[in-house]
């Protein structure tokens, strides 16, 4: 395991110790997530957690649940969830994120937006001054819209690029849409990006997740810090 796995692991564990028997949780994605969900499954088959009900934010995270015995159900069943757990690809210091880097930002935000706690598990190499510092932003888009949207986001300043799995087909998410990685250097006014953002039929969801977290874990070399919203 790297620095970083092990960092991961520590913040994802550290949550975990939030949850309780008869919780509806919301199950991230992501390789941060992953640790705690491989957790909750250690603690199910224990004894320590009972009648607990995990919804997954993607393909990839409904098949370890399962492979960890954790019972899955859907927002149909069980619209508000008490506690969601996922990773983030950056955090700032306001605790607005960027997420979509494994490509499940939309679930993930779905997830996140109707959670009474949202408790996001990082390594320390996740903080950065202003979003977009360290890493681009992913939006989801419907295929039909794609090229004139990949205009309309160089106007807004963007570099963009279009995500292609390794055999180099475009990558297409869980709700068959494309996903775009766009370079906006850091983003100086997340709030007006995001509307910016919005004002386009075709973009589905972007990966700023703006005032959702009320906590964030943050695993590092001196310390395992809890920051709350
Ligand atoms: C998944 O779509 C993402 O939002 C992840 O939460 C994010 O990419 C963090 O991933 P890692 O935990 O693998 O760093």
């Amino acid at each position: 395991m790297n620095e970083s796995s092990f960092y991961k692991k520590k913040a994802a564990l550290e949550a975990v110790e939030f949850i309780e028997s008869g919780m509806i949780l919301g199950l991230g994605s992501g390789s941060t997530a992953w640790y705690a969900l491989e957790e909750i499954g250690k603690r199910i088959k224990i004894g320590l957690l009972e009648s607990i009900v995990g919804i997954p934010s993607s393909s990839r995270t409904a098949e370890l649940a399962r492979q960890f015995g954790i019972p899955m159900g859907t927002l149909d069943d069980f619209p508000v969830i008490d506690l969601t757990i996922d990773g983030a690809d950056e955090v700032d210091p306001e605790l607005n994120l960027i997420k979509g880097g494994g490509g499940a930002l939309l679930h993930e935000k779905i997830l996140a937006q109707n959670s009474r706690r949202v408790m996001i598990i990082v390594d320390q190499s996740k903080l950065a001054p202003a979003l977009g510092t360290n890493c681009k932003l992913p939006l989801e888009v419907v295929p039909f819209s794609l090229r004139p949207m990949l205009s309309y986001l160089e106007s807004l300043g963007a570099q963009t690029l279009v995500r292609t799995e390794k055999a180099g087909q475009r990558f297409v998410t869980d709700e068959g849409n494309f996903l775009l990685d766009c370079k906006f250097d850091p983003i100086s006014n997340p709030r007006e990006l995001a509307q910016n953002l919005k004002k386009r039929a075709g973009l589905v969801e972007h990966g700023l997740f703006l005032g959702l977290a009320t906590d964030v874990i943050v695993a590092g070399e001196h310390e395992t810090q809890h920051i709350k919203s």
